[in-house]
């Protein structure tokens, strides 16, 4: 519970702010929003506390509250630089592990233990074992997507923005790279490193289609699409950029095309419309029920108790630190 609702006080103090969101949160909105803005970043001052925000969180998290905001690799990055007692993680369980990793001392907070994520439930420690057992002397690519223990069980992670990098990095004719098959398919078109995959898929980006992005270039002239590597084969074919979600920013940003449709998680489009003005945004929007768990009332109840907090054996959180640290690295 917020210690204090008052209202005006708290439109006041966070007037800068609601400029940076006003193009996407309707004034009537913010009044809900203002008082949480306003109390999380006066306790995040007492507590010494960052908040990572992922690219899906909404625009009232990613824009007002956020301190380090990103894809998967540069929070996992920048979470390497931070000189914080406390980081809280707006994103899923997977990105909150990867903060732990690389900030063992540090409390590591995820507002919701539930955020998890339908490619890191894809696949076991026991599965990599498995697979192991299947391709003998064949190193293990393990996208960040993925539970502290099957990083442990892995030679190295990677992210979709370095995924091609890191399979190549290896200087082996054959990786097996898991779980998310779509990323798989993508990373095998751009390398001659021989890939062996998993089943795993986004819940979210599974859900585009060819068809879906043929209509669209029907319905709206000189549209441009760039799409996530997370996509099935037929969406990214159809699209006219692949890349990361902060590679997707970035080709918004400099490429300035006239009309951009983003395939990926809704929130994603938000973001980037509230910093570029002169775009305009079609918006095919799938949400990430994950992601959304994430809201300011929970960061300020995290922030208030220092729960929940994540935790990771450090049996597996050895290894596990590895494999990021490997990726890092590169
Ligand atoms: P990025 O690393 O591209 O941000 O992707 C993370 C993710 O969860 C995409 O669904
Ligand atoms: Fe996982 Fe897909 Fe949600 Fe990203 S968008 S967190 S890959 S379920």
């Amino acid at each position: 519970m917020l210690p204090t609702t008052n209202v005006p006080a708290a439109l006041k103090s966070t007037a800068q702010f609601y400029e940076r969101v006003k193009t996407v949160i309707p004034d009537v909105e913010w009044p809900v929003h203002a008082p949480y803005v306003a109390a999380i970043n006066e306790l995040k001052k007492r507590r010494n506390a960052v908040i990572l925000a992922h690219n899906y969180q909404t625009p009232e998290i990613f824009h007002c509250v956020a301190d380090i905001t990103g894809d998967s690799l540069a929070l996992a990055r920048k979470a390497v630089e931070t000189d914080a007692d406390v980081i809280v993680v707006a994103g899923v369980h997977f990105m909150a592990e990867t903060a732990k990793l690389l900030n063992p001392d540090k409390i590591v907070l995820i507002p919701d233990e539930r955020a998890g994520c339908s490619l890191a439930d894809s696949i076991t420690a026991a599965d990599i074992r498995e697979m192991r057992r299947q391709y003998p002397n064949t190193p293990v690519v393990t996208y960040v997507n993925t539970s502290a223990e099957v990083k442990a069980e892995s030679d190295i992670c990677c992210t979709s923005g370095n995924a091609v990098e890191v399979v190549e990095s290896l200087g082996v004719d054959q990786v097996i790279f898991l779980p998310d098959e779509y990323l798989a398919n993508y990373v095998a078109q751009q390398t001659n490193v021989k890939i062996i995959s998993w089943k795993g898929h986004c819940e979210v980006h599974e859900r585009f289609t060819g068809a879906q992005l043929e209509q669209y270039r029907k319905d709206y002239d000189g549209l441009t699409i760039i799409a996530h590597p997370e996509c099935p084969p037929d969406v990214l074919e159809a699209s006219d950029f692949v890349g990361s979600t902060a590679q997707m920013q970035a080709f918004v940003q400099t490429e300035k095309p006239k009309r951009v449709l983003m395939v990926t998680e809704c929130s994603m489009s938000d973001n980037v419309a509230a910093d570029i003005t002169d775009v305009e945004f079609i918006r095919p929007c799938n949400l990430c029920p994950h992601m959304k768990r994430i809201t300011l009332a929970n960061i300020y109840e995290a922030l208030d108790t220092l729960a929940p907090r994540v935790e990771i054996d450090p049996a597996i959180a050895v290894d596990a630190r590895k494999a990021v640290e490997r990726m890092i690295a590169i």
